[in-house]
């Protein structure tokens, strides 16, 4: 009663915004952060509030439960980690949201990589929503499995709009066999988190680049003497596909996902010539 499965955790973000968001309503976004909840906005017809985030990319949360206050937002969706910036929502940002009364989906598509989770305020929160997915740790993103926990009044709410047959069979055996060898897929996750330091290491040494810190499968990397698309370029030139981003703040940035060994070994030359 208290699990929702979607396809993909990107079909339960749209039910959600479905569920709370009237045309003219406001809606609060953090950003940077992940692009769906802008979209899901725009398609819900929503007044967009963005309210940016500190230079250490944590919540502004005395700016942003004054807005929840000011314009009577019904939902807001935090990414912990946070994409594209890896950093954690802590639980005391997370109760200070959900006291505002407003429902707080903390979106944990990332949590595999890091252990942490404001699921155990659960109990204690009606309005909060732990959104998880399936494409991340067991690798199966274009097979679509995503899933929320909520209270029970809002699942049920969830139930009744959302489509019947929203999750397909291959969907659903691929989750199950997931499901099924769970402590083989976990453990890749070691190996990336040593890898994701690898880089880290390499980057620590090299003048003009940093990253953010971050507890996903991914690096913010930040360049002084380039541009996001020149980096983004010279990436691609070496068959390396990262995220490059529009907007001021990101625009030095490139978002790198931690790969495979030579995959990896691949980024560090690139970065090496970008140095
Ligand atoms: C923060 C965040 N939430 C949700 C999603 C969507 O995941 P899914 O593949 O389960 O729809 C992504 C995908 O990149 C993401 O980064």
């Amino acid at each position: 009663e208290e699990v929702i499965a979607g396809s993909g955790g990107d079909e339960i973000i749209e039910l959600l915004t479905k569920l709370f968001v009237a045309p003219g309503d406001s809606m609060i976004d953090c950003p940077p952060t992940f692009g769906m909840y802008e979209f899901c906005a725009r398609i819900s017809e929503a007044q967009l509030i963005p309210v940016e985030r500190h230079d250490d990319w944590e919540i502004d949360i005395d700016a942003t439960t004054a807005e929840i206050e000011r314009t009577g937002a019904k939902i807001l969706f935090i990414a912990s980690p946070n994409n594209p910036t890896g950093n954690l929502l802590p639980d005391e940002d997370a109760r200070a949201i959900l006291d505002t009364g407003i429902v707080l989906v903390v979106d944990e598509t990332y949590y595999e990589f890091c252990g942490e989770t404001s699921a155990g305020l659960l109990d204690e929160y009606e309005n909060l929503v732990v959104l998880r997915s399936f494409s991340k740790w067991a690798g199966i993103a274009g097979l679509r499995v995503g899933y929320a926990i909520g209270s029970e009044l809002i699942v049920d709410h969830l139930m009744t709009i959302k489509q019947p047959y929203n999750l397909n069979i291959a969907a659903e055996s691929a989750a199950l066999a997931a499901l099924q060898h769970q402590e083989k897929l976990l453990a890749r996750i070691d190996t990336l988190t040593a890898e994701r330091r690898r880089v880290e290491a390499v980057i620590d040494e090299l003048d003009g680049i940093t990253y953010s810190p971050s507890t996903a499968n991914f690096l913010l990397m930040r360049f002084d003497r380039f541009t996001g698309d020149e980096a983004y370029e010279l990436f691609a030139r070496r068959g390396i596909f990262a995220r490059k981003f529009s907007g001021r703040r990101l625009e030095n940035s490139i978002r790198v996902s931690v790969g495979t060994p030579p995959q990896n070994d691949l980024v560090i030359d690139g970065l090496h010539d970008l140095n």
